[in-house]
């Protein structure tokens, strides 16, 4: 019997029995989400829908159209970011490229998966994002990164050894990569998503993203995984094809986010009261965020905003509140993020040197918005709508013919409307 023990001292040849990826001399980070395939079928098809699986610069069209921008090829070595310095992005979007120092994402399996299973389930510890003289550590580098185990939730001993037939309690259970249950605490709290998800800002210091100084303002203690990772029951899965009448409940591991039209409906609620004054009608509008993070958050460039528009019978539109885009036409009713340059003018994230303004939804906020509109002859429905955006206008027009459409779509997450 080999000890558990045995794996932490980083001794990591002999027992990839059951593994199809070559291992000899590569660390456990190498061990690739198809061989984890193979026993959790159902976890693996949701991962690889996930953005965590699609996180790389060769995966995410999004993500690699600005790294090419930013940085560069995502095939090459040695590429530098134009601070001369090793690409920051790397160490959240390509974890084991960034372990291994290198920037030719192609260059191995792990490098181009972005986050997979062995890239979380191999923290041992979190260490926060910041050093105590306060430079930041993102990624990987707000971990401890065990080269030779895996970590899981459930408190439970593995061992690589076979347990034999007639084995009876406490004999470990079997797992063929080195896996320990030890680290509850770990993969049940927030830290198993801060390293990557608390907060960034660019070299200047602008911050960029703060998904954990907002929940943190939000003084709420609902997980991350409640909500990301909240327990699904599925159809069990042997070879991609579904057991008949058999479930399996297991923590959601697609992780969804901005990219799923569902979860974006989850954060956010419309109501609507109204009062006709002659032929105006007065509109107060209520937008309530019901997340203890900002919405929209992550990304500076993630954004919604709010239609009121009337329409007659037959759903012809006769009234709205913008013509061209409520961040011209309507401010109050556009939710989002502007970073400036020294002189105030609005720049792009890597530029920015200040936060010009930010009109997200805080953590649980109620905004009120008010309306006067006009009664034109044959107004029956008046209308608001709510639409998520992924990116802001200048850059969906930058990126129109690059980018698949659906990608530069506004997605409707709320409605409300009154028939008069
Ligand atoms: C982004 C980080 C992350 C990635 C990537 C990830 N996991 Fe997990 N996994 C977690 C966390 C966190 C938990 C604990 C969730 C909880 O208990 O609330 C977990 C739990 C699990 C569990 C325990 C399930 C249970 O019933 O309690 C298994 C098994 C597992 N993961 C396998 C995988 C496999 C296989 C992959 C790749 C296909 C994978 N994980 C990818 C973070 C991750
Ligand atoms: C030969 C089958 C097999 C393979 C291959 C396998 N596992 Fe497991 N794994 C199990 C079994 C069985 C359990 C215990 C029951 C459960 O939690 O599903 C388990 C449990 C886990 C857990 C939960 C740990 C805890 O806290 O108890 C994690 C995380 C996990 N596996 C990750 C992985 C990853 C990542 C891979 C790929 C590198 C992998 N497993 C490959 C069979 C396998
Ligand atoms: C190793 C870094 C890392 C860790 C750890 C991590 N993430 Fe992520 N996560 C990312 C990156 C990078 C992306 C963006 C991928 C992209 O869009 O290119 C992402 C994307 C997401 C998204 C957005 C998905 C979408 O639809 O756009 C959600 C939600 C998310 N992660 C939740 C979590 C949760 C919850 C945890 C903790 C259980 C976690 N992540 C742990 C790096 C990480
Ligand atoms: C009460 C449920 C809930 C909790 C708790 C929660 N989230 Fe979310 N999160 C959501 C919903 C719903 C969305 C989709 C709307 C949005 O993008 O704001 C979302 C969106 C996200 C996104 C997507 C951003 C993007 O650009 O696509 C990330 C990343 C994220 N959450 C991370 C986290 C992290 C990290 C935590 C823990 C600190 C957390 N969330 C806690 C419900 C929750
Ligand atoms: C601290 C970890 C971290 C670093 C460093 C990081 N990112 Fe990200 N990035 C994320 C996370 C997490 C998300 C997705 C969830 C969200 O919006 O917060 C994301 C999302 C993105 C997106 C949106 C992707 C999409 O599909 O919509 C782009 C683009 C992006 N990052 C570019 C970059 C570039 C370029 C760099 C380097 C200059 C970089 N990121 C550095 C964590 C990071």
């Amino acid at each position: 019997m080999l000890p558990v023990s045995h794996w932490m001292a980083g001794v990591c040849s002999v027992s990839f029995l059951y593994l199809t990826a070559p291992i000899a001399g590569e660390s456990v980070q190498h061990v690739d989400a198809a061989s984890c395939k193979q026993c959790h079928e159902e976890i693996y098809q949701q991962w690889s829908g996930s953005m965590h699986a699609n996180s790389s610069a060769l995966k995410d069209p999004i993500h690699g159209a600005f790294y090419k921008n930013v940085v560069g090829d995502p095939t090459q070595e040695d590429v530098k970011a134009g601070n001369g310095k090793y690409p920051v992005c790397l160490k959240c979007h390509a974890p084991v490229a960034a372990m291994e120092g290198s920037t030719k994402l192609d260059a191995k399996p792990a490098y181009a998966q972005g986050i997979g299973c062995t890239t979380c389930h191999s923290f041992s510890a979190f260490k926060g994002t910041d050093t105590p003289d306060g430079k930041p550590l993102y990624g990987t580098d707000a971990y401890e990164m065990d080269k030779a185990s895996l970590y899981g939730p459930s408190g439970i001993s593995y061992t690589t050894e076979r347990t034999p037939a007639d084995a009876k309690w406490p004999t470990p259970v079997h797992h063929p990569v080195p896996m320990q249950g030890n680290k509850s605490e770990l993969f049940k709290s927030n830290d198993a998503c801060m390293g990557c998800h608390e907060k960034r800002s660019n070299p200047h210091g602008t911050p960029l993203c703060r998904t954990g100084d907002e929940y943190r303002t939000g003084k709420n203690f609902v997980s991350c995984q409640a909500c990301h990772m909240s327990i699904v029951s599925v159809p069990k899965l042997k070879d991609g094809q579904v057991v008949a009448g058999e479930m399996i409940s297991i923590p959601d591991h697609s992780m969804a986010g901005g990219h799923d039209d569902k979860m974006i409906t989850r954060g956010i609620a419309l109501s609507m009261d109204t009062k006709q004054e002659g032929d105006v009608i007065k509109a107060t509008l209520l937008v309530r965020n019901r997340l203890p993070h900002a919405y929209p958050t992550g990304a500076p460039f993630r954004n919604f905003f709010i239609r009121v528009a009337t329409y007659d019978k037959d759903g012809q539109m006769l009234w709205k509140n913008y013509e061209v885009h409520p961040i011209k036409d309507d401010p109050k009713a556009a939710f989002w993020y502007t970073l400036g340059d020294e002189a105030g003018n609005p720049t792009m994230p890597p530029k920015a040197t200040q936060v010009l303004s930010d009109t997200r939804l805080k953590p649980n906020e109620v905004r009120t918005l008010e309306y006067e509109i006009p009664v034109k002859p044959g107004t029956s429905i008046l209308r608001a709508e709510a639409l998520y955006d992924l990116l802001l206008p200048p850059i969906k027009a930058n990126m129109k013919g690059k980018l698949p459409d659906d990608l530069l779509t506004p997605k409707l997450v709320a409605a409300v409307e009154i028939r008069l």
